[in-house]
């Protein structure tokens, strides 16, 4: 069990207290209170408690009677109606109470607020003369309703009022040792104050005197419009800062490669899990990796760390030789091809690598190799023997992708060597009834075959003993956690790392001569080769754990590898490797109601997002928007366009083009004097803080979160402006002319805000918006420094540039037709992969249907002369591919795959020309 908690929350000091005074067993971690702990509730909510079953509880009283029942002391009904009480009664008033107390300096109201609920509690108390609330002992209901009013009762300077019954009783709880020391836990002895940060992030409550039937909100979350109230001295801090301006010494914005780890510095490395290069990358991979790592380093690097961002294309495994196989091209030139296509897909969309490699180089084998003969060396290494199907003709091993045959399970025809798609279930090869080679459809022989396992087992204490301390000090995203802790909790078992293959990083040792490492053992070793290709000092970023961060970014699908296998890999070889120190996993993104599907031709794929005549920086903002950060999310053609019309168009480009335009049209380009009034340092002190939530998400890396904030800035802008009325002002006499021109001088000192905070999201159009308003570069390292400075960064008498508007509307026709070209499930039921090569035309060949996919095409009936021309044209290229292939006397498997698939387009274009196609040539085609 796993109990999140943050400092300062009067809500954990009642579960703590509970937990400390049952004395179950449980672990404890501390987060920022913006922290998502439950993955399907659409705010942050804590505490929260991690059932053993997966299951989470998030009320806390909820969660103190769950640890009450679980140390065996159940909950009465006289129990149960006191925590019904403290949660509708009691709880509005404390927290009304808190807010006045912690953030309106108005404790001596808090007596008036808190009088009925005392009362109540002193009159029942003292009715039942008993020295607890349910009896003889203590019970959950005490120490519930003890942690609830300690923060108020416990300060001595809140007049309460006598309530005899209530003081003893109070005071025989707290003389529980556990109870004290869970509110020293929660206010680190800070008395109210100790909440300040929590109550600011609450909305001011609705003023409720007596009895409140509201239901109880346990966890009251800021709302849109939430009024925040700020102290007198937060205001002045806000206007010290406003009026510090810009620091003299710009941050240096260019980077001299190669970047390496400085003595002093906080020296962080970036990876973003390496993208499988047979694959065009489509949206989803391109959030959970890149595009979040990208965000991460760009910011990182406003911040002023010494920062190294490294990916590249892993480019091993079977999957290659399937791509190589099918296009009629070498693994390499396949690798080469589709590097290429990866590269400018990453450069469209921004991705600032620093340096963006692959994993077929010499640097890969050198280091693999040495990684393999540590491991060896270190006795970390078994040998097994394994069974395997292999193909005579071929002359191979069948990995599990090569293979087909009955399911022995469910007698489905077409279950592959690895899993059944009918019934599910997975299944060993050998255990497949008339397997059949996929390639040249003989029938493949029984061989074992000898293979090395890294023994995992072996390194499991040394593993955990590591994650203790990585998962605690780093920030690792929930489900990074939760995947690594339910691998562990099976027990680790050895992993084969060696394969029956030729596209892979040779085995050296001479035993396993004809062998390849696995690409799980294989590609994030990647990592440190391409750093080793990006600099010869690579060592200082991967041999040296105490001066080096390590950030991997990734979708959870990869979490165990990054977690348990490499780690392990590394602990073994034992070399002083730099291991990872914050592990971010996002959820997945879905399209639509579905999943993305490169064989049914359904989502957006990294190369058509140029095509959609959206911009880049759209496009990166709806997918961090809709970052899969915490649970899954979706693509929506819709939402896309409601999020760019109103956040983009409506409330973030509407805000700075006002502002922009106002200090143009009324004042000529420069920027007005500025006097600032009670309703503008309030603001400030808004902005401000907003700035400082934005800051302490991302340097959590919550992304998502993070990017809210943003949009909080302009929506509040935007507010002021429509308060104040400077295009009315700007028309009255000198009063109203000034305020006229303090007001858009405030808003456009916003304006430049804003671009500085966008420029990890947006980095063109945050350019823009620093082009446009001219603004001086050192605006940037200005306001990222520390927790977030909001200064004055235009002065007055700045002299602005010229404003435009930053964002387009997409309207609804063209969002319709663009969802029709993506969603893949066009009426006609054409065969996807004709479709798809229409929005991809100009980067992607056409490509040749695999065999699959060309069977599918057979169950359409009827003519079709649009399909017959495209037949036609695909029957021409492979037609000129095979006789290519004949003529370069290719391997002769390789020729008869190709005339098949020849054979197969020349029948669906008879079909599609209405004539009656030729009997099927070969035995063992797939019919449907
Ligand atoms: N290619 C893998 C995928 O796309 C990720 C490899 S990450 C690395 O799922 F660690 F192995 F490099
Ligand atoms: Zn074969």
């Amino acid at each position: 069990m796993e109990l999140f908690v943050s400092e300062g929350n009067p809500h954990c000091l009642k579960v703590l207290a509970a937990l400390e005074v049952t004395g179950v067993q449980c672990s404890v971690q501390y987060v920022n209170h913006e922290e998502r702990v439950v993955p399907f509730l659409s705010r942050p909510t804590l505490p929260a408690l991690l059932l053993p079953t997966g299951l989470h509880l998030f009320s806390s009283n909820a969660i103190c009677r769950y640890l009450f029942e679980v140390s065996g002391q159940e909950c009465s009904e006289f129990c149960n109606q006191w925590l019904e009480w403290e949660a509708t009664d009691l709880q509005p008033a404390l927290l009304q109470a808190l807010y006045m107390a912690v953030l309106q300096g108005k404790g001596s109201e808090v007596s008036t607020v808190l009088q009925g609920p005392l009362k109540f509690l002193d009159q029942s108390l003292s009715k039942g003369g008993m020295p607890y609330l349910t009896g003889e002992a203590v019970s959950v209901a005490d120490v519930v309703l003890w942690a609830a009013l300690y923060p108020v009762l416990s300060d001595s300077s809140q007049a309460l009022g006598e309530h005899k019954s209530v003081n003893g009783w109070f005071d025989r709880v707290a003389s529980i040792h556990s109870c004290l020391s869970a509110a020293q836990k929660v206010l680190q002895g800070k008395g109210l104050q100790g909440m300040k940060s929590y109550m600011q992030r609450q909305p001011a409550p609705q003023s409720s005197q007596g009895r409140n039937t509201q239901p109880c909100n346990c966890n009251p979350i800021e709302g849109e419009e939430g009024e925040r109230a700020f102290s007198e001295e937060e205001l002045e801090a806000a206007i010290l800062n406003w009026s510090k301006g810009l620091s003299t010494s710009p941050l240096a914005t260019d980077r001299q490669h190669p970047i390496l780890p400085q003595e002093g510095k906080r020296n962080i490395l970036v990876t973003s899990a390496l993208p499988y290069v047979n694959n065009v990358p489509h949206l989803g991979n391109i959030i959970g990796c890149v595009l979040s790592a990208d965000v991460f380093s760009r910011y990182g690097r406003l911040r002023g760390w010494n920062l190294l961002f490294v990916c590249g294309t892993d480019e091993y495994g079977t999957a290659t030789e399937n791509k190589a196989r099918e296009e009629g091209l070498t693994p390499q030139l396949i690798c080469d091809k589709y590097h290429a296509v990866h590269s400018s897909i990453y450069k469209w969309f921004q991705i600032d690598f620093d340096f963006f490699g692959r994993t077929t180089t010499e640097k890969q084998t050198e280091i693999a190799q040495d990684i393999f003969w540590r491991l060896h060396k270190n006795g970390f290494l078994v040998e097994d023997t394994v069974e395997q199907l292999r193909c005579e003709q071929c002359q191979r091993f069948l990995a599990d992708r090569f293979v087909e045959g009955i399911c022995p399970h469910c007698k489905y025809p077409e279950a592959r060597g690895d899993q059944c798609d009918k019934c599910g279930r997975l299944i060993n090869a050998v255990e497949l009834r008339e397997p059949q080679c996929k390639v040249c459809r003989q029938t493949p022989v029984i061989r074992s075959s000898k293979h090395l396992f890294l023994d995992l087992p072996k390194l499991e204490t040394q593993l955990e003993q590591w994650l203790e301390k990585s998962t605690s000090t780093g920030d690792w995203t929930t489900n990074a956690k939760q995947i690594t802790r339910s691998w562990l909790r099976d027990g680790l078992k050895p992993r084969c790392i060696t394969r029956d293959l030729l596209w892979g990083t040779p085995v050296p040792h001479p035993d396993f001569k004809e062998k390849v490492f696995y690409v799980w053992f294989d590609a994030p070793i990647g990592y440190l080769s391409i750093t080793a290709n990006y600099t010869d000092e690579w060592e200082k970023w991967w041999k040296n754990p105490h001066q080096v961060e390590l950030y991997n970014f990734m979708a959870k699908d990869n979490v165990p590898f990054h977690s348990v296998v490499f780690p392990c890999s590394l602990l073994g070889a034992q070399d002083n490797y730099t291991l990872v120190s914050h592990l971010v996993a996002t959820e997945y993104l879905n399209y639509e109601d579905t999943k993305f599907s490169k064989s049914r031709g359904v989502g957006v794929f990294g190369d058509m997002a140029k095509d959609t005549g959206i911009p880049a920086d759209v496009w990166r903002f709806y997918l961090l928007y809709v970052r899969p950060e915490g649970q899954d999310s979706a693509f929506s053609w819709a939402d896309m366009a409601l999020k760019n019309n109103s956040e983009l168009l409506n409330n973030l480009g509407n805000f700075i083009n006002r502002a922009g335009m106002f200090v143009t049209k009324f004042f000529e380009g420069y920027v007005p004097v500025m006097e600032l009034q009670q309703e503008d340092k309030k603001l400030l002190a808004l902005v401000g803080w907003e700035l400082q939530q934005y800051i302490q998400l991302m340097d959590k890396v919550k992304i998502r979160d993070a990017l809210k904030h943003i949009l909080n800035i302009s929506r509040h802008g935007n507010q002021y402006i429509q308060v104040n009325e400077p295009w009315k002002n700007i028309k009255g006499g000198d009063t109203e002319r000034q305020r006229a021109g303090t007001v858009t001088g405030v808003s456009v000192n916003i304006a430049c805000l804003l671009s500085v905070m966008l420029m990890p999201y947006m980095p063109e159009v945050s350019q823009t918006i620093r082009n446009q308003l001219n603004a001086p570069q050192s605006c940037v390292s200005t306001m990222l420094q520390d927790n977030g400075t909001f200064v004055c960064s235009l002065c007055a008498g700045h002299r602005i540039g010229t404003v435009s508007p930053l964002f387009q509307k997409l309207e609804a026709d063209q969002i319709e037709a663009l969802k029709k070209r993506f969603g893949g499930q066009q009426p006609e039921d054409e065969p996807s992969k004709e479709k798809t090569p229409q929005s991809t035309a100009s980067t992607q060949p056409a490509a040749v249907p695999a065999p699959a996919a060309a069977v599918e095409v057979v169950t359409v009936n009827g003519v079709d002369p649009e399909k017959a021309k495209q037949l036609t044209q695909a029957v021409a290229e492979q037609g000129d591919k095979v006789r290519a292939l004949k003529a370069q006397n290719a391997e002769k498997t390789v020729i008869t795959a190709e005339v098949a698939k020849l054979l197969d387009l020349k029948k669906q274009l008879a079909l599609a020309e209405g004539k009656s196609p030729e009997p099927a040539p070969q035995k063992g085609k797939k019919k449907k």
